[in-house]
């Protein structure tokens, strides 16, 4: 069985944690969540992540040890993909390094546009809103050591409507994500996509 490990934000809801959980339980995704990962031991995140059953390993990313102590415990899992659900940080180099690419984050954009350093939660919608894009959507991508730079694995796209507040197209946005990310990690999974 194919492992895959998520890990989410200091303040994330974890709703896209919640919804590859839940494609991993209903077989939509083929792999079990070995842990959750998370750099705060509190947060709606982890609240989620305790009433959904799955282990949660919280890390300290102050700590000079972070990159190892993280990569040991994906190496001793086995975890086959590291998938970034809210974590707003860059990962360390070693992770990356650790788990030969793969690992997958989750914008709320379509990338390579609206996307960089603080271009993150309701800034994206903003943005969108304010340069008055017909479209908007999500992208999952390849994480590397730069902000939403790695390679487009999958994109979904929805409209963007005149009324739209930035509130309504989050909304509509998030909905979208959790069906990508699902869709992403299975492609990656059994498609033998690569980084
Ligand atoms: C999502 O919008 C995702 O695209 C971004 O952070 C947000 C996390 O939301 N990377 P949630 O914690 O998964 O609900």
């Amino acid at each position: 069985m194919n492992q895959i490990a998520i890990m989410v934000g200091r303040k994330g809801r974890g709703s896209n944690m919640a919804a590859l959980a839940k494609a991993c339980a209903d077989g939509s995704i083929s792999a079990q969540v070995a842990f959750v990962l998370s750099p705060a031991e509190t947060s709606p995140a982890v609240e989620t992540a305790k009433s959904l059953g799955l282990a949660i390993k919280p890390f300290d990313l102050q700590s000079p040890t972070a990159g190892a102590d993280i990569s040991d415990a994906l190496l001793a899992a086995k975890v086959d993909l590291l998938c970034l659900a809210g974590f707003m940080n860059l990962l360390p180099k070693r992770v990356i390094q650790a788990m030969d690419g793969r690992v997958l984050n989750i914008h709320p954009a379509l990338l390579p546009k609206f996307g960089g350093k603080g271009m993150y939660g309701m800034h994206v919608h903003n943005a969108v809103i304010v340069a008055q894009e017909p479209i908007s959507g999500c992208t999952v991508h390849w994480v590397t050591d730069e902000y939403d730079e790695g390679a487009v694995v999958h994109q979904l796209t929805c409209p963007v409507l005149p009324e739209d507040t930035a509130d309504d197209l989050a909304a509509r946005v998030l909905a979208l994500e959790h069906q990508a990310y699902a869709e992403a990690v299975q492609r990656v999974l059994t498609e033998g996509v690569r980084p």
